[in-house]
């Protein structure tokens, strides 16, 4: 088969909450388009794995339709068809990967299976169509936590990350605590922008050296404090706790990014993950990389969090490589981190 230099690539995604369809033209996205059952789960406090899949199922006809109307392309002129087949939950994953495997068989087309965090991490290609290796990359997610080194497109080296809680899960759990609805890291920050970091909260290894995190001190904290303020009666601020809890959490994890840059000696700065659509750290990070010298190539936010252009931006690079997937491709539950950056 003879691989095109600028492909036409749809890209599916539905691992969690969102049935999601983009069309790229080499990295040009001509189309992205979601179709989210947040609000179905908002009622629960969390994603409900059978609502999804059905939402899902109702879901994935209508986005691929749109993605592919809105790019203004037809079925036949796509050169291969990129899905997230892991990790996620299994019965959504099922959805997007069997509608994506149908395609391509019937339209004779490479099917690439595409890890949902690399989809994550090559974001950034998106936002610059320059951006190249070596850099030093921050991953934010609701599952993994986690400063990488990347010499080439397709390798990452892990140089640290949270040794408990990932940063998109303590989010949550705060959210919680404060008694904010799901999605719970949006209303953080939303929240937080009415408050000071007045609430002194314990540093997460901060001084610690090395490029680890953890959060799990820093949770402990918080809901030992509204206990206590609550069971003494004490006034206190819920956006205070909010915006000290979000400097807690995002300081460290800037420094340690620049600083992990700084060390490797590469001029540029990448992230992703859901985390990363927080204002305050895209503000603060990129603020650390100017002072720095560094380049800080973020994804704009919506592609950030869930969304299929990012996998067909994985997806790309695969399919340079040659790289595709038998229809036999399964869903997978679970990736550990290790499996997915090599
Ligand atoms: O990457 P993502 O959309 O899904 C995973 O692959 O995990 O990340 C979701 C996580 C959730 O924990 C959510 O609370 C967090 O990203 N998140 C945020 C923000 N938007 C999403 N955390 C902080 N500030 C935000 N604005
Ligand atoms: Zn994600």
């Amino acid at each position: 088969m003879i691989l095109k230099q600028t492909p036409i690539l749809l890209g599916i995604e539905s691992s969690c909450d969102d049935t999601a369809a983009a069309v790229l033209r080499g990295k040009e996205v001509l189309s992205d388009e979601i179709i989210s059952s947040a609000s179905i789960h908002a009622r629960y406090g969390g994603v409900v794995p059978e609502l999804a899949s059905r939402a899902h199922t109702d879901a994935i006809g209508e986005v691929v339709a749109r993605a592919l109307h809105t790019a203004g392309v037809k079925r036949e002129e796509l050169d291969a068809v990129a899905v997230t087949y892991g990790a996620g939950l299994l019965g959504a994953l099922l959805v997007g990967l069997s509608f994506a495997k149908g395609l391509a068989y019937g339209l004779g087309i490479p099917l690439i299976g595409v890890n949902h965090i690399r989809g994550h991490l090559a974001a950034a290609y998106l936002e610059d169509r320059s951006l190249e290796p070596p850099f030093v990359t921050l991953l934010a997610s609701g599952g993994h936590t986690a400063i990488l080194y990347a010499p080439t497109e397709t390798a990452f080296e892990v140089l640290g990350g949270t040794l408990d809680d990932a940063a998109g899960e303590a989010f949550d759990k705060v959210a919680r605590v404060l008694g904010l609805p799901y999605p719970g890291g949006p209303c953080v920050e939303a929240l937080a922008r009415e408050g000071k970091p007045t609430v002194a909260l314990p540093k997460m290894l901060k001084g610690a050296g090395g490029y680890n995190v953890s959060y799990s001190g820093l949770k402990t904290f918080l809901v030992n404090y509204v206990h206590t303020m609550e069971q003494r009666g004490e006034e206190w601020s819920r956006a205070d706790v909010a915006c000290s809890f979000q400097h807690a959490a995002l300081d460290v994890l800037v420094e340690k990014t620049v600083r992990a840059a700084l060390e490797k000696g590469v001029p540029v700065v990448t992230a992703g993950g859901g985390v990363i659509a927080n204002g305050y750290l895209r503000e603060t990070l990129e603020a650390a990389c100017r002072a720095a010298g560094l380049r800080a190539v973020l994804p704009a936010r919506k592609r950030c969090t869930d969304n299929a252009a990012m996998i067909a931006s994985e997806g790309l690079i695969r399919y340079r490589l040659g790289e595709f997937s038998p229809l036999s491709l399964n869903a997978q539950a679970s990736i550990p981190l290790r499996e997915t950056l090599c």
